[in-house]
């Protein structure tokens, strides 16, 4: 099993290349995103006319010291005082303009109108928590590591940590934000197009932060609506036999103390919520594509594939985890 742990960040690279998610500040497909993008092109250009300009000015500068003689003091004093002067004010205007732009589209983000639909995203080691929370608490349902939204609707996150400091990152579609404990964090997020953006924690957590990503998948309104009235509803029994056997494994060993499946009796708080972590993408917060096999491998040894992280060993016999697999994959 050891030789699992270094295939790991192979595989994650492999899906993450044959998925295509778009993970770029400079690839955008978000309305903030889109802004902060023309606000990075202005910086870069401004800056990028100050520097030639400076480069400019040094080099003529040094022509100039070696083509002359002796400068008349006075007229010479009068030109550096003038040169100085329009240096400084030059600065002061660049900078204020830039922070002025820099200032007006934060506001603009802000700003964004109201809120379709509001979710609730907590950071914990190192994991996401994504709740949609309703007005009546029978609709409301939980996923992890994977947020689904409506296209072109506006989409406010809340976002708090669970445990130590995260940050919610999805540069394709908007700017940082942090995730504090104790604090109440927002973020206003809108897809322009449908696709899958990859997003990854953005501020040092711990050991296994770099292996905290998160997919926000944009899709068409109706395809949405098919998504959550999925996810509202409990976890259907297989009829395999396979997987039966699999959900009495799950809810005789300590599997059911951790995670919840709705429609069964597990309802562990620690964990994600498994109702239907067999439609997911991803498990392990992005760490390998969800397959039989990887989730096979991933109960088998959780401390190898992701050292750190509060999934225990159970001990299993192979009839056990396979059962087990078969029966986490039937839950879409
Ligand atoms: Cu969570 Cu870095």
């Amino acid at each position: 099993m050891k030789r699992i742990g270094w295939l790991a960040p192979v595989m994650s690279a492999l899906l993450l290349a044959g998925c295509n998610n778009s993970q770029s500040a400079l690839d955008v497909h978000g309305a903030a995103a889109i802004e902060l993008k023309h606000l990075i092109l202005l910086f870069v250009v401004v800056c990028t006319a100050v520097w030639l300009a400076v480069v400019g000015v040094l080099v003529w500068a040094l022509v100039r010291r070696r083509g002359s003689g002796e400068p008349d003091s006075a007229g010479h004093e009068r030109t550096l005082r003038l040169a100085v002067l329009t240096a400084v004010a030059g600065t002061v205007v660049i900078i204020s303009g830039l922070t002025l732009m820099s200032f007006l589209v934060t506001h603009r983000i802000d700003r964004m109108d109201d809120a379709a639909l509001t979710i609730r995203v907590r950071g914990l080691q190192w994991w996401w928590q994504v709740i949609y929370p309703d007005r009546n608490p029978a609709l409301a349902f939980e996923t992890a590591n994977e947020i689904h939204i409506p296209v072109g609707k506006t989409i406010k996150l809340e976002l708090e940590g669970a445990d130590v400091i995260h940050s919610f990152w999805v540069p394709s579609l908007a700017g940082k934000q942090d995730l504090v404990p104790g604090r109440h964090n927002t973020l206003t997020i809108r897809a322009e197009r449908p696709g899958i953006y990859r997003g990854q924690c953005a501020e040092f957590c711990g050991l296994q932060h770099s292996h905290m990503a998160v997919l926000v998948i944009a899709e068409a309104e109706a395809d949405y609506e098919r998504w959550a009235a999925a996810q509202r509803a409990q976890s259907v029994a297989s009829i395999n036999p396979e997987a039966t056997t699999g959900r009495t494994v799950f809810m005789n060993k300590p599997c059911a103390a951790c995670h919840t499946i709705r429609g069964t009796q597990a309802a562990g708080k620690t964990g994600p919520d498994l109702t239907h972590v067999g439609g997911r993408q991803t498990i392990a917060a992005g760490l390998l594509e969800t397959t039989r096999g990887s989730l096979a491998a991933w109960i088998a040894d959780p401390q190898t594939l992701k050292p750190g992280n509060n999934m225990p060993l159970v001990p299993l016999t192979s009839d056990e985890l396979r059962a087990l697999s078969a029966y986490l994959e039937s839950l879409k």
